[in-house]
Protein backbone atom coordinates (compact mmCIF):
# COMPACT_ATOMS: atom_id res chain seq x y z
CA UNK A 1 0.00 0.00 0.00
CA UNK A 2 0.51 3.23 -0.79
CA UNK A 3 1.13 6.41 1.79
CA UNK A 4 1.43 9.67 1.66
CA UNK A 5 2.11 11.57 4.97
CA UNK A 6 1.30 15.97 4.64
CA UNK A 7 1.88 17.67 7.96
CA UNK A 8 0.10 20.40 8.30
CA UNK A 9 2.09 22.08 11.37
CA UNK A 10 5.23 23.90 11.05
CA UNK A 11 6.95 22.19 12.95
CA UNK A 12 7.56 18.44 13.87
CA UNK A 13 6.01 18.11 17.66
CA UNK A 14 2.86 16.88 18.67
CA UNK A 15 0.91 16.09 16.06
CA UNK A 16 4.32 14.81 13.82
CA UNK A 17 4.07 12.70 17.45
CA UNK A 18 0.31 11.29 16.92
CA UNK A 19 1.43 10.57 13.21
CA UNK A 20 4.38 8.68 13.42
CA UNK A 21 3.05 6.65 15.97
CA UNK A 22 -0.05 5.83 13.26
CA UNK A 23 2.64 5.42 10.83
CA UNK A 24 3.94 2.04 12.78
CA UNK A 25 0.36 0.45 12.28
CA UNK A 26 0.66 1.32 8.52
CA UNK A 27 2.40 -1.40 5.87
CA UNK A 28 3.92 -0.04 2.69
CA UNK A 29 5.57 2.72 0.76
CA UNK A 30 5.29 6.03 2.07
CA UNK A 31 6.06 9.81 1.37
CA UNK A 32 5.96 12.23 3.63
CA UNK A 33 5.65 16.10 3.05
CA UNK A 34 6.03 18.87 5.20
CA UNK A 35 3.76 22.00 3.51
CA UNK A 36 5.93 24.50 5.76
CA UNK A 37 9.26 23.25 3.51
CA UNK A 38 6.78 23.75 0.51
CA UNK A 39 6.61 27.30 0.61
CA UNK A 40 3.07 27.69 -1.61
CA UNK A 41 2.67 31.15 -1.62
CA UNK A 42 -0.60 32.39 -0.51
CA UNK A 43 -3.64 32.15 -2.83
CA UNK A 44 -4.01 34.96 -4.40
CA UNK A 45 -7.91 35.05 -5.28
CA UNK A 46 -7.40 35.29 -9.22
CA UNK A 47 -10.51 32.62 -9.61
CA UNK A 48 -8.13 31.06 -12.23
CA UNK A 49 -7.93 27.78 -11.19
CA UNK A 50 -11.50 27.88 -11.00
CA UNK A 51 -12.88 29.80 -14.30
CA UNK A 52 -10.19 28.79 -16.58
CA UNK A 53 -8.62 25.26 -15.43
CA UNK A 54 -6.07 24.46 -12.63
CA UNK A 55 -2.96 24.70 -15.09
CA UNK A 56 -3.68 28.77 -15.20
CA UNK A 57 -2.79 29.36 -11.48
CA UNK A 58 0.46 30.96 -10.93
CA UNK A 59 1.23 28.36 -8.07
CA UNK A 60 0.51 25.75 -10.36
CA UNK A 61 3.96 23.73 -9.97
CA UNK A 62 3.95 23.25 -6.19
CA UNK A 63 0.09 22.68 -5.53
CA UNK A 64 0.07 20.07 -8.56
CA UNK A 65 3.16 18.24 -7.44
CA UNK A 66 1.15 17.41 -3.87
CA UNK A 67 -1.80 16.57 -5.92
CA UNK A 68 -0.04 14.28 -7.91
CA UNK A 69 1.97 12.47 -4.66
CA UNK A 70 -2.41 12.35 -3.40
CA UNK A 71 -3.15 10.30 -6.68
CA UNK A 72 -0.31 8.46 -6.31
CA UNK A 73 -1.59 6.84 -2.57
CA UNK A 74 -3.95 4.67 -1.67
CA UNK A 75 -4.10 6.08 1.71
CA UNK A 76 -3.47 10.15 2.72
CA UNK A 77 -2.90 11.06 6.25
CA UNK A 78 -3.43 14.59 6.92
CA UNK A 79 -2.56 16.28 9.85
CA UNK A 80 -2.99 19.63 11.83
CA UNK A 81 -2.63 21.18 15.04
CA UNK A 82 -5.18 23.54 16.14
CA UNK A 83 -4.32 27.31 15.65
CA UNK A 84 -7.01 29.71 16.88
CA UNK A 85 -9.54 27.12 16.63
CA UNK A 86 -9.03 26.36 13.24
CA UNK A 87 -6.37 24.36 10.46
CA UNK A 88 -3.16 26.10 10.46
CA UNK A 89 -2.69 28.36 7.62
CA UNK A 90 -0.66 26.45 6.19
CA UNK A 91 -3.45 23.59 5.05
CA UNK A 92 -6.00 26.39 5.10
CA UNK A 93 -3.73 27.60 1.83
CA UNK A 94 -3.24 24.85 0.66
CA UNK A 95 -6.55 23.97 0.40
CA UNK A 96 -8.11 27.33 -1.25
CA UNK A 97 -5.58 26.35 -3.78
CA UNK A 98 -7.74 23.48 -3.89
CA UNK A 99 -11.00 24.72 -3.99
CA UNK A 100 -11.31 24.28 -8.06
CA UNK A 101 -11.52 20.62 -6.58
CA UNK A 102 -15.35 21.53 -5.34
CA UNK A 103 -16.41 21.92 -8.75
CA UNK A 104 -14.49 18.94 -10.45
CA UNK A 105 -14.10 16.43 -7.88
CA UNK A 106 -12.13 13.27 -8.64
CA UNK A 107 -10.45 11.26 -5.54
CA UNK A 108 -13.52 9.08 -5.58
CA UNK A 109 -11.05 6.06 -4.67
CA UNK A 110 -8.91 7.85 -1.78
CA UNK A 111 -9.25 7.44 1.84
CA UNK A 112 -8.00 9.68 4.30
CA UNK A 113 -6.29 9.73 7.99
CA UNK A 114 -6.94 13.21 9.83
CA UNK A 115 -4.96 13.75 12.67
CA UNK A 116 -5.67 16.86 14.90
CA UNK A 117 -3.80 18.25 18.39
CA UNK A 118 -4.64 20.99 20.56
CA UNK A 119 -3.88 22.30 22.90
CA UNK A 120 -7.53 22.25 24.59
CA UNK A 121 -10.14 22.84 22.37
CA UNK A 122 -11.29 22.75 19.01
CA UNK A 123 -9.83 19.59 17.85
CA UNK A 124 -13.27 17.69 16.85
CA UNK A 125 -14.15 20.86 14.25
CA UNK A 126 -11.13 21.09 12.89
CA UNK A 127 -10.89 17.50 11.99
CA UNK A 128 -14.17 17.98 10.58
CA UNK A 129 -13.64 20.34 8.49
CA UNK A 130 -10.41 18.46 7.02
CA UNK A 131 -12.91 15.95 6.10
CA UNK A 132 -15.29 17.76 4.49
CA UNK A 133 -12.95 19.31 2.57
CA UNK A 134 -11.23 15.97 1.32
CA UNK A 135 -14.97 14.29 1.05
CA UNK A 136 -15.60 17.43 -1.70
CA UNK A 137 -12.32 16.78 -3.44
CA UNK A 138 -13.86 12.96 -3.89
CA UNK A 139 -12.59 11.45 -0.95
CA UNK A 140 -14.39 7.84 -0.26
CA UNK A 141 -13.72 7.51 3.50
CA UNK A 142 -12.45 10.05 6.46
CA UNK A 143 -10.80 8.54 9.54
CA UNK A 144 -10.44 11.09 12.61
CA UNK A 145 -8.11 10.75 15.80
CA UNK A 146 -8.14 13.71 17.59
CA UNK A 147 -6.30 14.50 20.91
CA UNK A 148 -6.16 17.58 23.64
CA UNK A 149 -2.75 17.30 25.11
CA UNK A 150 -3.28 20.13 27.36
CA UNK A 151 0.19 21.37 26.65
CA UNK A 152 1.99 18.19 27.81
CA UNK A 153 3.93 15.94 25.40
CA UNK A 154 1.74 13.32 25.68
CA UNK A 155 0.13 11.30 22.61
CA UNK A 156 -3.29 9.04 22.79
CA UNK A 157 -1.17 5.75 21.35
CA UNK A 158 -4.20 3.41 22.60
CA UNK A 159 -6.66 5.38 19.80
CA UNK A 160 -4.32 6.18 17.58
CA UNK A 161 -2.97 2.37 17.17
CA UNK A 162 -6.81 1.50 17.20
CA UNK A 163 -7.93 3.99 14.54
CA UNK A 164 -4.93 3.80 12.32
CA UNK A 165 -5.58 -0.03 12.34
CA UNK A 166 -9.09 -0.04 11.19
CA UNK A 167 -7.49 2.87 8.12
CA UNK A 168 -5.07 0.18 7.15
CA UNK A 169 -7.56 -2.44 7.15
CA UNK A 170 -9.80 -0.55 4.86
CA UNK A 171 -6.90 0.45 2.76
CA UNK A 172 -5.67 -2.90 1.92
CA UNK A 173 -9.64 -4.03 1.55
CA UNK A 174 -9.69 -1.58 -1.50
CA UNK A 175 -13.58 -1.18 -0.67
CA UNK A 176 -15.22 1.62 -1.76
CA UNK A 177 -18.58 2.32 0.74
CA UNK A 178 -21.62 4.38 -0.21
CA UNK A 179 -21.75 8.08 0.08
CA UNK A 180 -23.50 9.53 2.72
CA UNK A 181 -26.84 11.49 1.51
CA UNK A 182 -24.76 14.95 1.87
CA UNK A 183 -21.98 13.97 -0.50
CA UNK A 184 -24.66 12.52 -3.09
CA UNK A 185 -26.38 15.90 -2.93
CA UNK A 186 -22.92 18.04 -3.46
CA UNK A 187 -22.34 15.63 -6.29
CA UNK A 188 -25.33 16.26 -8.06
CA UNK A 189 -25.15 19.70 -7.28
CA UNK A 190 -21.98 20.55 -9.36
CA UNK A 191 -23.28 18.09 -12.04
CA UNK A 192 -26.49 19.93 -12.50
CA UNK A 193 -24.44 23.04 -12.68
CA UNK A 194 -23.22 22.12 -16.02
CA UNK A 195 -27.39 22.61 -16.96
CA UNK A 196 -27.48 26.04 -16.35
CA UNK A 197 -27.22 29.04 -19.55
CA UNK A 198 -24.22 29.83 -18.81
CA UNK A 199 -22.02 26.94 -16.81
CA UNK A 200 -18.68 27.42 -16.05
CA UNK A 201 -17.18 26.20 -19.30
CA UNK A 202 -14.16 23.94 -17.72
CA UNK A 203 -16.63 22.51 -15.19
CA UNK A 204 -18.72 21.58 -18.54
CA UNK A 205 -15.54 19.70 -19.89
CA UNK A 206 -14.66 18.05 -16.75
CA UNK A 207 -18.33 16.24 -16.68
CA UNK A 208 -18.63 15.88 -19.78
CA UNK A 209 -15.08 14.40 -20.83
CA UNK A 210 -14.78 12.34 -17.99
CA UNK A 211 -18.48 10.92 -18.12
CA UNK A 212 -19.72 11.08 -14.62
CA UNK A 213 -22.36 13.52 -15.93
CA UNK A 214 -24.25 10.65 -16.67
CA UNK A 215 -23.98 8.71 -13.11
CA UNK A 216 -25.59 9.47 -10.05
CA UNK A 217 -21.99 9.34 -8.59
CA UNK A 218 -18.56 7.94 -9.34
CA UNK A 219 -19.16 4.74 -11.17
CA UNK A 220 -16.91 2.48 -8.93
CA UNK A 221 -18.88 3.63 -6.23
CA UNK A 222 -22.00 0.98 -5.30
CA UNK A 223 -25.04 3.49 -4.20
CA UNK A 224 -26.98 0.48 -3.22
CA UNK A 225 -30.74 0.80 -4.26
CA UNK A 226 -31.72 3.45 -2.32
CA UNK A 227 -29.55 5.94 -2.60
CA UNK A 228 -29.40 5.57 -6.14
CA UNK A 229 -32.73 6.52 -6.35
CA UNK A 230 -32.51 9.35 -4.39
CA UNK A 231 -29.54 10.92 -5.98
CA UNK A 232 -31.80 10.18 -9.22
CA UNK A 233 -34.62 12.39 -7.75
CA UNK A 234 -31.94 14.84 -6.23
CA UNK A 235 -30.60 14.96 -9.86
CA UNK A 236 -33.93 16.34 -10.93
CA UNK A 237 -34.80 18.45 -8.46
CA UNK A 238 -31.52 20.41 -8.42
CA UNK A 239 -31.29 20.85 -12.76
CA UNK A 240 -34.90 22.00 -12.47
CA UNK A 241 -34.12 24.40 -9.58
CA UNK A 242 -30.85 25.89 -10.70
CA UNK A 243 -31.76 26.47 -14.31
C1 LIG B 1 -0.51 30.04 16.93
C2 LIG B 1 -1.10 28.97 17.82
C3 LIG B 1 -2.47 28.97 18.01
C4 LIG B 1 -3.06 27.99 18.83
N1 LIG B 1 -4.40 28.02 19.01
C5 LIG B 1 -4.99 27.12 19.83
C6 LIG B 1 -6.39 27.13 20.07
O1 LIG B 1 -7.13 27.93 19.52
N2 LIG B 1 -6.92 26.25 20.94
C7 LIG B 1 -6.13 25.32 21.59
O2 LIG B 1 -6.67 24.55 22.37
N3 LIG B 1 -4.81 25.24 21.34
C8 LIG B 1 -4.21 26.12 20.49
N4 LIG B 1 -2.85 26.06 20.25
C9 LIG B 1 -2.06 24.95 20.81
C10 LIG B 1 -1.73 23.87 19.76
O3 LIG B 1 -2.89 23.48 19.06
C11 LIG B 1 -1.15 22.61 20.42
O4 LIG B 1 -0.09 22.96 21.25
C12 LIG B 1 -0.73 21.60 19.39
O5 LIG B 1 -0.54 20.37 20.01
C13 LIG B 1 0.57 22.01 18.70
O6 LIG B 1 0.90 21.06 17.72
P1 LIG B 1 2.36 20.94 17.09
O7 LIG B 1 3.28 20.53 18.18
O8 LIG B 1 2.27 19.92 16.03
O9 LIG B 1 2.70 22.29 16.56
C14 LIG B 1 -2.24 27.01 19.44
C15 LIG B 1 -0.87 27.02 19.24
C16 LIG B 1 -0.29 27.99 18.42
C17 LIG B 1 1.20 27.99 18.20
Amino acid sequence: MKYLIINGSPRKKNTWSMAKQAKTNLEGEFEEIQLMKEKIPMCNGCFKCIMEGEENCPHYEIVNSILEKIKWSDGLIITSPVYAMNVTALIKNFFDHTAYLYHRPKFFDKKALVIVSTAGAGQKDVANYIGENLRHWGFNKIYQITYACGGKESINTEEINKVSQKFHKDIVSKKLHAPNIGDLIFYNLWRAMISTKEPIKIDKEYWESTGLVNYEFAPDVNLGFIKKIFAKIMFFILKKVIK
